[in-house]
This record gives C-alpha cells, structure tokens and sequence, in this order.
C-alpha cells in the first residue's frame, strides 16, 4: 500500500515530512516512477494523473484544489473515490479575499482608482453596510465562511444553494424561483459555486438583469461560469456598478481582453485562494485515517452531481 504525491515539489516536501510523521507505515512516493504501481492506493493530483489505469488498486484520489472540475469525472473508474480539499488554510484565504472583494465595493474602491488615475479629488455618498445586501451563490465549505466572516459588519446576508439550507442570521433560498428573489433583493452578488452542468454559464444576461441597477459581482468560483460579454454589457450599460473577477475562461485571460482596463473591473489571476501545505498534509492524513476505519470522507464526491 502507498500514497502517491503528484503535484509541486514545493508542496510535496511538507506533505512527505507530515505523512512520515503521522503514517509511519504508509510509503510515501513524489516519483512515480519509484513506485510499484501495483501498490498505490492513494493519490494527490490537481488534474488526473497521466497513467491513472496503471494504478490497478487505486481507492482514493484526493483533488489538490477545493474543485474538481478538472478531473473528468467519466474517466475515473467508478470504484475509485474521489475527494476534494476541504483544509483550514483555504478556506481562511477565500474569507480574506471576498471579504477584501465585499469591502472594495462597498466603499467604491474601483471608483476611486478611476479617479485617483484622473487626478479628481472628489468624495462619494457612501451607503451604511446595513444598507448594502450581499447574496451568495453556493453555501458550501466556502460559502458558509464567508458568511461568518461578513457577519461582523453588518452586511444583510442571503445565499442560495441547490439544497435546502438554515443558516443563523442569513436569508437562504433553493431553485430558480429562490434564484430570482434572491437576486432581486441584494446589491453585491458573490460566486462561490463549483463547475458542473449546471452551473456553466450561470453568470449571465439573465441574472444581472434580476440584480437591482447600480448592484455588483464578485466572482471566485470557476471562469466557464461566466459570460464576459454579458458582464461587460451589464457594466457598460450602468446596469452593474462593478465587479470583482478572480476567476475567467480561459486562463490566463488574454492580453487584448478588455477586463484588464475596464474602470469598473478588479482582476486578480484566480488567487482568491490556494490549497495551503501544512494544513492540507493534516486534512489528507485526517481523511485517510477515517477511510482506513470505516468513517466518512471529508469532501467525498457525489459524483451524480459532479461536485
Ligand atoms: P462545496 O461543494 O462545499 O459547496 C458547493 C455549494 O454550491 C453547495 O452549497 C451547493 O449546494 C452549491 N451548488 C452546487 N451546484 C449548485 C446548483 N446547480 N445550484 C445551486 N447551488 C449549487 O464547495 P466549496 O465551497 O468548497 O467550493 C466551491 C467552489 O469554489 C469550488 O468548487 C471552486 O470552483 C471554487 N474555488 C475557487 C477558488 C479560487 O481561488 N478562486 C479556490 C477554491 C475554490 P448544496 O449545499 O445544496 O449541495
Ligand atoms: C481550488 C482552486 O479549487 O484553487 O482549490 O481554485
């Protein structure tokens, strides 16, 4: 039995030095070509492995990143498991990052950029928090903290997911009726949805129509989630006051594009968040030890939702 590491060495060095630690007895391979395929029974990639029908007795392939969308899922055998990253390290960037998003627009940053570049000295009404409603799209591990850490400043909070959910101080809403209501009745939209069938596409037309005029995006779920034309026409129209784009198909965005000089757009190269080492190595190890006596997995893929 052996776990098979294939992703950057970088991150490879500490995931090696946690799993002597705390599996002793599960050898531990960053070469796959140092290893008997026959004996891999796990492996950490970001895409699937080149060879992945060579490891005969996989169980478990565990996703580098939060999403699988780059693991087509029809090509893993069916008896393997696939895993994706749920660690305190990633889930502590992505409140930094849409919290910093949130608080950009709210106090009009890209507005004062814009004016900061045309040399205007020139103060703008600024809404209470309480009046500024942020919405969410998917309430997973990720949605959920964010919410938590928007609480703290007032923002009316709502969110939408494919289930049904309850969450403490946030209005939440399911389908496409809860859709619509939901977008009509907030002022900054966050993308926190993973890629599937169904959620190619999503930001489109039609959502930011549904959202109130002078309202905001902020994306950091997947790029094929959204149509660029239709943001850059809802922005150009006045229809939307700004947005806050991490995430683009493809990537990297080409030099030509014109999301790199909009006024009203912040781009940052799909770093809102990134799977962080140490406290990765200790989510890998902590599932693997359930897998290995009986419990749950942490971040199991439903592989009829494909997410
Ligand atoms: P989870 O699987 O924990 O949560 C996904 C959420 O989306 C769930 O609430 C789910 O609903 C909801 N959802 C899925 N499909 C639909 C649908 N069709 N309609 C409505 N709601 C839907 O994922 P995470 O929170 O861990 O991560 C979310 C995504 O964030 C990742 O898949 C990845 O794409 C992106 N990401 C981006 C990063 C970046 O740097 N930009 C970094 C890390 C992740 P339900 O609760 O009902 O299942
Ligand atoms: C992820 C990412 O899915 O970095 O983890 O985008």
């Amino acid at each position: 039995m052996a776990f098979l590491f294939n992703s950057d060495a970088e991150r490879g060095a500490v995931f090696r030095s946690a799993f002597v630690r705390e599996l002793p007895d599960l050898p531990f391979a960053i070469d796959s070509a140092t290893i008997d395929p026959d004996q891999v029974r796990y492996v950490i990639s970001w895409t699937v492995p080149h060879g992945l029908e060579c490891y005969r007795n996989l169980e478990l392939l565990f996703s580098v990143g939060a999403g699988v969308d780059q693991f087509p899922l029809t090509s893993i055998p069916s008896e393997v498991k696939v895993v994706r990253m749920v660690e305190d390290g990633i889930i502590r960037m992505m409140q930094e990052y849409v919290t910093l998003a949130v608080l950009a627009l709210h106090r009009n940053l890209p507005t004062y950029l814009d004016l900061q570049r045309q040399r205007q000295w020139r103060p703008l009404l600024q809404k209470q928090a309480t009046d500024q409603r942020v919405g969410l799209l998917g309430l997973g591990v990720l949605g959920r903290a964010v919410l938590e850490s928007l609480k703290p400043f007032g923002f009316p909070l709502s969110g939408w997911s494919r289930s049904a959910k309850t969450i403490e101080g946030v209005a939440t809403y399911c389908g496409q009726a809860g859709l619509s209501q939901m977008l009509s009745e907030i002022d900054i939209l966050v993308c926190l949805l993973p890629l599937t069938g169904d959620t190619r596409g999503i930001l489109d037309r039609g959502v930011f129509a549904r959202l109130p005029k002078g309202a905001a995006l902020i994306h950091a779920g997947r790029g094929a989630q959204l149509d660029h034309l239709a943001l850059l026409a809802a922005l150009d129209d006045g229809h939307l006051a700004g947005a806050v784009i991490d995430v683009t198909e493809p990537e990297p965005l080409p030099s030509d594009h014109a999301f790199w000089t909009h006024p009203k757009v912040l781009l940052t190269p799909h770093v809102a968040s990134a799977t962080q080492a140490e406290t990765a190595a200790r989510a890998v190890i902590d599932n693997i030890k359930r897998y290995e006596a009986g419990l749950d997995l942490i971040g199991l893929i439903d592989r009829t939702r494909g997410y």
